[in-house]
């Protein structure tokens, strides 16, 4: 498989395991991976003049403006690093977000991880995230080795603020109403590859690199 050359969006609700599999292939692959998610938590925690704007968005499980979203991708994507490959995990997630990455890259494959909505409560009340690496943990399906502390640095293990019963059923609405209509928008586009995300992360993982394969050789 040609990983220098493999620009790919991961679709799917929230808990869909799109961090842990961009973890993995980034890990074993060596794609880097962009989260929108991930760039917004951390200007909240570095209380910059975008994170003081998107604070309350993301307590309330809310989506932040297109905008401000599209500004920071296309800046990212600037960046020499991904020219060639990259793994954007959460971005687009709104028709006008896949419309305005269309204008400033081309793009692979969109990958959409498909899991129930009764998985997801599971998985995301089971979280753990480390504050320094931001290794991803699950209580019962990836529990670390010592409680509270991260396997891979020693850094402390802490529950995502959104995570919370009432804010996740917010982040599946916004899901269900403004993101799943992409799953019709790329497939038209002939760039839909549709992964059952619904088993343990290793399969899931087998079954996105086997898919993913024969989809770039078509
Ligand atoms: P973001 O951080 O992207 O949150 P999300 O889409 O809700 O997705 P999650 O990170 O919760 O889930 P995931 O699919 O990455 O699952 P994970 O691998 O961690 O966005 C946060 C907020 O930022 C949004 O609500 C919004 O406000 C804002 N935002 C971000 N992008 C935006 C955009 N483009 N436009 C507007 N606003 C934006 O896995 C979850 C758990 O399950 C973990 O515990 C993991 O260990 C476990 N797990 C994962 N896979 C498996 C598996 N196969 N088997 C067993 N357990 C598994
Ligand atoms: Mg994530
Ligand atoms: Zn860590």
């Amino acid at each position: 498989m040609n990983t220098q050359s493999m620009k790919l969006i991961f679709l799917g609700p929230p808990g869909a395991g799109k961090g842990t599999i961009s973890k993995m292939v980034t890990e074993r692959l060596g794609l880097p991976q962009i989260s929108t998610g991930d760039m917004f938590r951390a200007a909240v925690k570095e209380k910059t003049e975008l994170g003081l704007k998107v604070q309350s968005i993301l307590a309330a499980g809310g989506l932040v403006p297109d905008e401000l979203t599209i500004a920071i991708v296309k800046e990212r994507l600037s960046w020499p690093d991904v020219r060639q490959s990259y793994i954007l995990d959460g971005f687009p997630r709104t028709i006008a977000q896949a419309d305005a990455l269309a204008e400033f890259s081309e793009l692979d494959a969109a990958v959409d991880f498909e899991v129930k909505d009764d998985l997801i409560l599971f998985r995301l009340t089971g979280r753990r995230v480390c504050r320094s690496c931001g290794a991803i943990y699950h209580m019962v399906t990836k529990p670390p080795k010592v409680e509270g502390v991260c396997d891979i640095c020693g850094g402390e293990l802490y529950v995502r603020n959104d995570d919370k019963e009432e804010t996740v059923k917010a982040r599946l609405s916004a899901y269900h109403l403004e993101t799943e209509p992409l799953i019709g928008y790329y497939n038209k586009k002939n760039v839909l590859l549709t992964i059952d995300g619904s088993p343990d992360a290793e399969t899931v993982y087998n079954a996105f690199i086997s898919k993913i394969g024969h989809f770039l050789k078509k």
